[in-house]
């Protein structure tokens, strides 16, 4: 007998009404997907950025398999992670067990970046599914940053036109020797659209311009992607997942106490080209 669950008929795309952003509701994503369901989740994905659904209920096989339609899933290499569950599954949690951190990235704000926009092949695709969430604060939030790139000024436009950017880690040891330079305006591969790929978190320099000029126009870049016009915000809630195009958009999770839990699985998938203009 064939599975019926998860045919396209049974999925509803309902965006945000913000910039970016759309609820998916239908599938069980512990099932396997129809290819033709596969091909408008990535549709979904490419069109409103981010998309998220609610009430899901994966251990890390379904997470995986979940993220195999998109591309393979790679290994993040953390080095606070020796009991996470899989070498492609990161912690992301403030929890520590017998005085250890369980995951990274704490309770503390994590400002505005794109996964791994620091390697020479950045993150395409990442995904979030929640496993604990605390009561107050945690929110994320993601930017457009094509819809950025829409808006900026003609003068702006021409003056960006061949510029390329530093990005670095703050770790010093996750970043490759030499350090990385992607364009700031890059063409997303798969959309066609243009897109601002500088973010507060990682990138550092302008190539080429003296220190305080590319400080001060990344300083504008970043004023003018981190307008509200331009963001949404998630509020988690447990079985959320979250699946994000990181050459669209980038994102900032906003503090919480570290005296409540949280507990996200992410899992990614790195570009198998270098961005380009
Ligand atoms: C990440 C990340 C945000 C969050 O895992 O890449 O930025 O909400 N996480 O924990
Ligand atoms: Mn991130």
């Amino acid at each position: 007998m064939s599975d019926d669950s998860n045919r396209l008929d049974s999925m509803d795309v309902i965006p945000t009404g913000a910039a970016l952003g759309a609820e998916i509701t239908g599938p069980d994503l512990s099932r396997p997907l129809p290819a033709e369901t596969v091909a408008a989740l990535r549709a979904a994905v490419l069109e409103h950025g981010v998309v998220f659904f609610r009430g899901q209920s994966l251990d890390d096989a379904a997470q995986l398999a979940f993220t195999r339609y998109f591309g393979p899933a790679s290994v993040h290499i953390r080095d606070n992670q020796p009991d996470r569950p899989t070498d492609e599954i990161m912690m992301v949690s403030n929890v520590r067990e017998n005085g250890k951190p369980i995951g990274s990235l704490g309770h503390g704000e994590i400002r505005f970046h794109s996964d791994l926009s620091y390697m020479p092949h950045p993150g395409t695709f990442s995904i979030l599914y929640a496993v604990e969430i605390p009561a107050a604060g945690g929110a994320t939030s993601w930017c457009n940053n094509s819809a950025a790139y829409d808006g900026l000024d003609d003068a702006m436009k021409v003056r960006l036109d061949g510029l390329r950017a530093t990005h670095l880690h703050f770790r010093p040891e996750q970043n490759p020797d030499p350090s990385v330079d992607h364009p700031i305006v890059c063409t997303h591969p798969e959309t066609g659209h243009k897109t601002l790929f500088v973010s507060p978190y990682f990138t550092k320099s302008v190539v080429g311009m003296a220190e305080d000029e590319g400080q001060t126009l990344l300083d504008t870049l970043f004023a003018h992607q981190t307008r509200d016009a331009y963001i949404w915000a998630h509020h988690w809630r447990v079985g959320d997942l979250v699946m994000w195009d990181n050459r669209a958009t980038m994102h900032r999770r906003e503090p919480f106490p570290d005296s409540q839990r949280r507990i996200l699985k992410r899992t990614q998938i790195f570009s198998e080209t270098r961005p380009v203009a």
